[in-house]
């Protein structure tokens, strides 16, 4: 059990990607607390590991401030976002060192810090680069991370590699791949099927939380060249996406696909369903920071095709542990399932050798050992 006394902060309650990291970091911390800004699932998680949980009173809807908003559009939420500062700064007086893990959540605790002094860890989750941030917002980041973090973990080098153009310092970073323990089902994947409903014969599956960047849209117009190929999109609309997924839906009819599309929303069995497709594919329009449904698909064997973008073509290996397309390319992606799904027998060595990769590469173990160090390094060097 680790004894630092971290203060987690987070500005969702929903659980995504880095959510689903961070309830692993804070798995068996019982001295930490994690400090959200807003309630939801993620708290419910995080009720069950045994931390003490603090909840802002003014960070409701906080969330709804976009990555992209211009400065001008924060200003009536200014107040409120000083109140969470302030709740922030107190929180830290108990803690020994402050991890945030959300670019909001580090800003607000970065400006914390100027009152309530505490090593600073920004966990960064994103490419901050202008496919996913304003002007404005990248040069605050980079200015506060460059002026209050005692460390910035990434989990690519592309992510890294973003940090650093955008001004960041070099010295700060440290690369952490993400790190996932999944246990393949037993089950095969016809049997999968079965127990899910899911038709025999060619099918596809997409599993992020909708949103444009993540791309589902491309693999929709990628299907209507596809025929007799079913599609399964698992995720829901996470961080005020809603117009995004009515999009889709609009699409799917436009191109008249409805029998061949499947909306499943957002579910909890992601693993177990990836197993039952025979591609899973990673369309992302903007380069992925890290992406852990691929690690997700190269634990379960089963085949990958992904936009050559941001973190995809370092965890396939350039293209050895799976297929890359360029991205926004509905032909090119077409293309690549098609091949795919033609000669599933010549991709066994592929298969294996993704599995492998990915435990070799992206353990959880590896990734909590890497974190635990930085907490506990952090922590030595305040106290010394
Ligand atoms: N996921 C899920 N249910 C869904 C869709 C996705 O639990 O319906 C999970 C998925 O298995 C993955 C995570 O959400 O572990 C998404 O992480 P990723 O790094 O791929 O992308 P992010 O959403 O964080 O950008
Ligand atoms: C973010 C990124 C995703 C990454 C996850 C965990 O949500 O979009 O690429 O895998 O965080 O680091």
């Amino acid at each position: 059990m680790s004894t630092e006394r971290v203060l987690f902060v987070d500005h969702t309650g929903q659980i995504g990607g880095a959510e689903l990291i961070l309830l692993d970091v804070v798995e068996g911390r019982r001295q930490s607390s994690v400090f959200l800004f807003e309630p939801g699932p993620l708290s419910e998680a995080l009720a069950s590991r045994h931390l003490n949980l603090i909840a802002s009173k003014w960070g409701r809807g906080v969330t709804q401030f976009r990555r992209d908003s211009s400065v001008l559009s924060a200003l009536p939420l200014a107040g409120r976002l000083a109140a969470i500062v302030v709740e922030i700064a107190r929180a830290s007086r108990a803690h020994d060192v402050v991890y945030a893990n959300s670019q909001k959540a580090f800003v607000l605790s970065a400006i914390a810090n100027v009152f309530v002094k505490r090593p600073l860890i920004w966990h960064l989750h994103d490419i901050i680069s202008a496919d996913h941030f304003g002007a404005a917002q990248r040069r605050a980041q980079v200015l506060l991370a460059n002026a209050c973090a005692s460390r910035v973990i990434v989990p690519s080098q592309a992510a890294a590699a973003a940090f650093v153009a955008a001004g960041g310092r070099r010295d700060l970073v440290e690369i952490v791949p993400n790190g996932l323990a999944i246990e393949p089902d037993p089950s095969s994947p016809g049997e999968l099927r079965q127990r899910f409903g899911l038709p025999p014969g060619p099918l596809v599956g997409v599993f992020s939380r909708l949103a444009p960047w993540k791309g589902q849209h491309v693999l929709i117009e990628a299907l209507a060249a596809l025929p007799g190929v079913n599609c399964i999109v698992a995720g829901d609309a996470l961080f005020g996406e809603q117009d995004y997924a009515a999009e889709l839906s609009q699409l799917v009819a436009k191109l008249g696909l409805d029998d061949r599309v499947r909306f499943l929303g957002h579910r909890s069995d992601v693993p177990k369903l990836m197993k039952a497709v025979d591609v899973m594919v990673h369309p992302s329009i903007d380069p992925e920071p890290f992406g852990r449904t691929l690690v997700e698909a190269m634990l379960a064997g089963v085949p990958v095709v992904a936009t050559d973008a941001g973190a995809a073509p370092d965890i396939l290996e350039g293209g050895k542990a799976g297929t890359l397309v360029p991205p926004a390319d509905a032909p090119a992606l077409a293309g690549a399932i098609a091949a795919v799904l033609a000669k599933p027998e010549q991709l066994t060595r592929q298969l294996e050798y993704a599995t492998g990769r990915a435990r070799a590469h992206y353990s959880l173990e590896r990734m909590l050992h890497s974190i635990g160090l930085l907490i506990a390094k952090a922590q030595a060097g305040a106290a010394a």
